[in-house]
């Protein structure tokens, strides 16, 4: 007969083994989280333990912020009602207005004019595989005119933020929406910093403790 690993297990070594594992798990939870996914559900648990974590953290949103206030994030997160348009943020013509959902009002649905990609040639619809809309009217998003630490703190808060939690913020950075900055079509510009470079960064801010950098730091727009 062969013999192997296997041939050692008795029924009497399983019952050890299993105790060992409850006890590991048992232990695993009162000294923190059982996994990843607990930590992640509450922005309560993140929160920067060292001064290093704080600095870290506060120097990766430095990063993400630059490509939060770039015009291909901006433009869908104005301070008014009316998504902006263009490297300089100007108004969208055409009387285009966000509407309770952000869809647009009446005939003027963002819809009937942004499609599943973008369409080719200049100062041509933008689209991408995710509905074109703005966030709805009851929770704005606005980055436009927030400092650095006025954005970190609502990005956080669920009050503002659409109840997203830590876990729902990093997912969202994976979005068809997010990820289209870096496909604009043609005749526009992609944020300062490549997507995967934003990704990281974004981790890092969150894992690091989510700190919202000292005020008063402000890109100009
Ligand atoms: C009547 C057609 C039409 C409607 C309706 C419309 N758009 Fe547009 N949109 C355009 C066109 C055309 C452009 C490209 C303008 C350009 O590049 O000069 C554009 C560009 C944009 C841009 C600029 C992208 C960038 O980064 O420069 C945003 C943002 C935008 N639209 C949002 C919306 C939203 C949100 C809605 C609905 C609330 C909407 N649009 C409804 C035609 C429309
Ligand atoms: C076509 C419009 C559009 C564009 C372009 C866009 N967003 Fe958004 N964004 C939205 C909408 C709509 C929501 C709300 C989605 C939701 O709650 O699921 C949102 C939500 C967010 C949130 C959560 C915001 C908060 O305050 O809690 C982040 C972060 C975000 N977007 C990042 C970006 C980044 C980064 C870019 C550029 C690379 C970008 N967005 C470009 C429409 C857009």
């Amino acid at each position: 007969m062969k013999t192997g690993w296997y041939n050692h297990i008795r029924p009497g070594n399983i019952t050890l083994c299993a105790t060992a594992i409850t006890l590991a798990l048992t232990l695993a939870a009162t000294l923190g989280f059982k996994n990843d996914d607990d930590k992640y559900k509450s922005w309560d648990n993140i929160k920067a333990v060292t001064a290093r974590d704080s600095l870290l953290s506060a120097n990766a949103f430095m990063q993400v912020y630059k490509v939060l206030m770039s015009p291909r994030c901006m433009n869908c997160h104005p301070s008014g009602d009316i998504p902006l348009n263009g490297d300089d943020n100007h108004l969208h013509p055409q009387g285009v207005k966000r509407g309770p959902d952000g869809k647009g009002v009446y005939a003027l649905k963002c819809t009937n004019c942004h499609q599943k990609q973008n369409t080719p040639g200049l100062n041509m619809p933008p689209g991408t595989t995710e509905e074109w809309h703005l966030p709805p009217s009851n929770m704005k998003m606005v980055f436009q005119g927030k400092t650095a630490h006025e954005l970190a703190e609502q990005l956080k808060d669920t009050k503002q933020n659409g109840g997203k939690s830590p876990h729902d913020m990093l997912e969202h950075v994976k979005t068809d929406l997010v990820k289209w900055g870096w496909n604009p079509g043609e005749g526009r510009s992609t944020p300062p910093l490549p997507y995967a470079e934003f990704v990281k960064q974004w981790n890092q801010w969150i894992n690091s403790g989510a700190v919202a950098p000292a005020s008063g730091e402000k890109l100009a727009r």
